[in-house]
């Protein structure tokens, strides 16, 4: 599979980003802390397009079994290293796919998380993975984030009531808000489903 991806443009580009990045940080998104106040049913956690993530280490040193998936080799490989480094590499799996085309297996993950990265289909995909009483949890650039960075582009901003309107009718919305910070624009769901 690692193979079949290896011209795919997003790998390209977030090979390229990652190679760049100067100082390799992993820090947990803030969305982690009101997660953190929810009860989770027993089941692995799912990060979709995880980057260098703090999460995964944050939510593997708090017990959980996690799935991560990027399609960037490069920052899976760094990932993989501070699992290393810190011994928690037994409660992580870390997988390189293509987002657009892989299919989560349905009904699986007591929370899927998603932040800075966007695609309908996608979201979609994880809405079903998640386990009755689980959560899901969204965070990406609204259409604010265009005053900020004019030349980021449209779609791979949320439209407005994205992405609560694509919830089926078994989730119920916990969280949902703007998140603004001065220098970038993002919109932030977590829902549980029922
Ligand atoms: C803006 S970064 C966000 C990373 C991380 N979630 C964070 O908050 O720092 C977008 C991530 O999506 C990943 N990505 C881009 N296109 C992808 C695709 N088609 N399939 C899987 N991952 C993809 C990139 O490798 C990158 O790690």
């Amino acid at each position: 599979m690692e193979k079949a991806l290896a011209n795919h443009p997003d790998k390209i580009k977030w090979n390229e980003k990652y190679s760049r990045v100067f100082r390799k940080e992993f820090i947990p998104h803030p969305i982690l802390e009101s997660i953190k106040n929810l009860s989770l049913p027993s089941a692995p956690v799912l990060e979709l397009a995880c980057g260098l993530s703090g999460n995964v280490l944050e939510l593997a040193s708090l017990g959980y079994r996690v799935l991560a998936v990027d399609i960037s080799d490069v920052a899976l490989d760094l990932l993989a290293n501070q699992l290393k480094e810190k011994q928690l590499e037994p409660r992580v799996s870390l997988l390189i796919e293509d987002l657009n085309n892989w299919q989560a297996p349905k009904e699986t993950f007591s929370l899927v998380l998603g932040i800075k990265y966007w695609d309908r289909k996608c979201f979609l995909n994880a809405c079903q993975a998640v386990i009755k009483g689980g959560i899901i949890a969204w965070e990406t650039f609204n259409k604010n984030h265009l005053c900020y960075h004019p030349h980021f582009h449209p779609e791979w901003c949320l439209e407005k009531g994205e992405p609560a309107n694509l919830l089926t009718s078994d989730f119920e919305i916990l969280i949902e808000q703007d998140v603004d910070n001065g220098f970038s624009s993002t919109h932030r769901l977590i829902a549980r489903r029922l």
